[in-house]
């Protein structure tokens, strides 16, 4: 039987944290033996907002590796750089011909992210989700597993493909988004109103992979919670539903379970068992890749590796897209 291929990407543009990994990563990493694979470390999408090159170059070794470190194996999924597929700035560019600029200009993320400086920001983050399009659309993918964040991202990829295909017919498959009912949308520690984020300047805000158990203690210590008293699941609590959440998301009980649990308990202990349960549950995973990190050229045989694979599959989908839009 013919395995579904599932595709999906993340950016180097800062610390991987607790939303990234209960969001998309580890179920990456579950789902993998029933498809056929391919993970990208989206280093051009990175780069539409300023990055230290230095810096750039070390986090995208430091996502890799990471994926690698979390269980993301060989033999399922091909791990590798946007960057070092030339088939996805190409692919990219031929779907910006026929990207209407409306489409572009309705999407949240990149009113959220160019905020009041709409003038000032690159032409590249506005159109940030036509080369996302190109991603998932290079390698014929049925499946895209995300974070509630980026459904509307792969909603227009959707439509783009359609639009493709209607123009210059029959070419892209459409794709289909694939978000966890628990965990796709982790909130900050200290503003339980907003997502986590990879953002360097709210560190307070976000349980980061290779916190070390110090941090992760004091950061859950400092987390806002409310007055009331009572340990429950409550929407309108957003800090303590929040720590509930990531608490069963890395126990997988239930709801019942949990609030039986921390009955009669205060938020000091929710905080203290959750520090512990998030350290114990990171453990292996920081364990082994420090390992990766350490091992020479793992990282850049595994990369290269990819690299290839990758690219087999991007460039004779990109031959059918010339030989439909009249390139050759
Ligand atoms: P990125 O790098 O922001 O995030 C990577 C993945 O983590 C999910 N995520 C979260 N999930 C739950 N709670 C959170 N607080 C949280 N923050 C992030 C994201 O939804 C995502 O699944 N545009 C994408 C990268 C991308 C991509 C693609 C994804 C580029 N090309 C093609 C899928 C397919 C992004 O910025 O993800």
């Amino acid at each position: 039987m013919n395995k579904k291929t599932v595709f999906s990407g993340i950016q180097a543009s800062g610390s991987l944290h607790v939303g990234n990994f209960l969001g998309a990563i580890r179920n990456w990493v579950t789902m993998q033996s029933k498809f056929n694979n391919y993970f990208c470390v989206v280093d051009l999408h990175t780069i539409t907002i300023p990055q230290d090159p230095a810096t750039l170059r070390a986090k995208i070794r430091e996502v890799a590796g990471l994926l690698f470190a979390a269980g993301i194996v060989e033999d399922n999924s091909v791990v590798f750089v946007q960057s070092h597929v030339k088939a996805h700035s190409e692919l990219a560019w031929l779907l910006n011909c026929i990207t209407p600029m409306g489409w572009l200009q309705r999407m949240t993320q990149f009113k959220e992210k160019s905020g009041k400086q709409r003038e000032e920001v690159s032409v590249g983050l506005f159109d940030y989700p036509v080369l996302q399009a190109a991603d998932i659309l290079l390698y014929d993918t049925d499946m895209v597993p995300v974070g509630e964040d980026q459904k509307q991202h792969v909603e227009l990829c959707r439509d783009i493909a359609q639009r493709f295909n209607y123009q210059y017919g029959e070419t892209f498959m459409l794709p289909e988004p694939h978000i966890p009912p628990v965990g796709g949308r982790v909130m900050g520690l200290s503003n339980p109103e907003n997502k986590m984020s990879k953002s360097e300047q709210k560190q307070e805000d976000s349980i980061f992979l290779l916190d070390n158990p110090d941090l992760i203690r004091k950061k859950l210590k400092k987390a806002t919670t409310d007055s009331l008293r009572e340990i429950r699941f409550d929407e309108n609590r957003p800090g303590v539903n929040n720590l509930l959440t990531i608490y069963q998301l890395f126990t997988d009980q239930n709801q019942e379970e949990i609030e039986n649990h921390f009955e009669g308990k205060s938020y000091k202990d929710l905080k203290e068992q959750l520090a512990e349960t998030v350290i114990e549950s990171l453990r292996p995973l920081q364990e082994r890749y420090y390992e990766i990190a350490g091992e020479k050229g793992y990282l850049d045989d595994m990369l290269n590796r990819g690299a290839e694979l990758a690219g087999t599959k991007a460039e004779s989908k990109l031959r059918e897209v010339w030989e439909n839009i009249g390139l050759r």
